[in-house]
């Protein structure tokens, strides 16, 4: 398996694994929306017969004049995880958002309270703290930890 910047032609592949693997869901004009407002930062993991098992969407968010990553989406096919494969995804997008074009100084992003999988990646493998509940964040009325990683930053 092999993890690479995604293309347009992985759009469909990368929708197709978030079908399969999450309820939050998005249409495809959002994920076209990613891949042109940041190309740098869509990554997915690859098999070695070009199947798409896993990716990550991402985004540059500008509030006043803090400038922050965001990971929209991050999803392994059940066949392929535990593998060390999010683990990739992630430091491969967080490192292109702190890199100059970006210079992001933290990245967020949200999850479920029960998702004790993304929780375990995400505050013992990549070390995001909890920075605060969201309650009811989902359409199911489950609440979300908002979760941020500070990033080395500007030189
Ligand atoms: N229970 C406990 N720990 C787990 C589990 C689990 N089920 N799965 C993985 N981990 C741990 C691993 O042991 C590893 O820990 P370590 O670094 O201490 O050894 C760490 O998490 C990272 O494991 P990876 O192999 O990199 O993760 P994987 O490729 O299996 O993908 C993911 C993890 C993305 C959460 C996967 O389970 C998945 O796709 N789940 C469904 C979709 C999902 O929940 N996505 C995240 C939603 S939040 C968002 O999108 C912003």
């Amino acid at each position: 398996v092999c993890i690479r910047k995604a293309t347009i032609d992985d759009l469909l592949a990368m929708q197709a694994c978030n079908l399969l693997c999450l309820p939050e869901n998005y249409q495809m004009k959002y994920y076209f929306y990613h891949i042109l407002s940041w190309p740098q930062l869509l990554y997915v993991a690859e098999d070695y017969n070009g199947r798409i098992v896993g990716y990550v969407l991402a985004k540059m968010e500008e509030e006043t004049n803090e400038c922050h990553g965001h990971i929209t989406s991050l999803a392994v096919l059940r066949t392929h995880r535990k593998l060390g494969l999010a683990t990739k995804l992630m430091s491969a997008a967080q490192t292109a958002m702190e890199q100059v074009v970006f210079g992001a100084e933290y990245v967020s992003l949200h999850v479920r309270k029960s998702n004790r999988a993304a929780f375990h990646l995400y505050t013992e493998t990549l070390g995001y703290k909890i920075h605060d509940i969201e309650a009811k964040y989902y359409a199911d009325g489950e609440d979300a930890y908002d979760m941020r990683k500070q990033l080395k930053g500007k030189q």
